[in-house]
C-alpha cells in the first residue's frame, strides 16, 4: 500500500502536468501567430476591391470635365493621352484594351492589382515604376474613366 502511493501520486502529477501544459500550448497557439506569420510583412490595404461598375451612354459630360481636371492634377505627370509611354503607358485606347472594372481597380486599388493581377504585373515589369496609390475615391475614378472614354472617341 505505502509502496504504491508515491507511484500513484507521480502518475497523477504527470497527468496533471501533461494536461495543463497541453492546455497552455493550445492557449498560446490561439493567442500568438506562428513565427513565420508574425515575420511576414502585412500588405498595406488602401481600398476595397470594386466588384461592379456601370457604363452609360452617352457620356456624362460633367464627369468628363471633372475627370480631366483630376487627370491634369494627378495623372498627367506619368500618362500621356496618346499611345506614347511616359512613366506609365499612354492612355490612347486604354478603354478598348481593358475592362472598365479592371481600370477602376487599377486606379483605386493599385497595390492589390500589382500584387495579384498578371496584366498589371506585366506592365510593372515593362515600366519598372510602381504606379503610386493616390487615394482616389471610387467616384473620382469613375469620372476619370469617363474622361478616358472621351479620349478614346466615345460620345
Ligand atoms: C508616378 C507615375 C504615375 C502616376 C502619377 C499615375 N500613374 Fe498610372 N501608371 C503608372 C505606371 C508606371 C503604370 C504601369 C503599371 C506599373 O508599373 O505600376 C500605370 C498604369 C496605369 C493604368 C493601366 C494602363 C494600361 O495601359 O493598361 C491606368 C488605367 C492608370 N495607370 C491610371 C492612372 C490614373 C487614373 C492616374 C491619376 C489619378 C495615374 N494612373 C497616375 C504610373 C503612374
Amino acid at each position: 500500500m505505502f509502496r504504491k502511493t508515491p507511484l500513484l501520486v507521480a502518475i497523477l502529477m504527470l497527468a496533471f502536468i501533461a494536461c495543463t501544459s497541453k492546455k497552455e500550448a493550445e492557449d498560446a497557439a490561439k493567442k500568438s501567430p506562428t513565427p513565420s506569420e508574425a515575420a511576414a510583412p502585412q500588405p498595406e490595404v488602401h481600398g476595397t476591391e470594386v466588384k461592379a461598375i456601370e457604363l452609360t451612354n452617352p457620356l456624362n459630360k460633367e464627369w468628363v470635365s471633372a475627370g480631366k481636371v483630376n487627370y491634369e492634377l494627378k495623372c498627367l505627370a506619368c500618362h500621356k493621352l496618346s499611345n506614347e509611354k511616359l512613366v506609365g503607358p499612354g492612355w490612347a485606347g486604354v478603354t478598348k484594351r481593358r475592362e472598365p472594372l479592371w481600370i477602376m481597380n487599377m486606379i483605386t486599388n493599385v497595390d492589390m492589382m500589382l500584387e495579384k493581377d498578371p496584366e498589371a504585373q506585366k506592365m510593372l515589369e515593362e515600366c519598372l515604376v510602381r504606379m503610386p496609390n493616390q487615394n482616389i475615391s471610387q467616384e473620382d475614378a469613375r469620372k476619370l474613366i469617363e474622361f478616358m472614354r472621351s479620349n478614346d472617341g466615345e460620345k
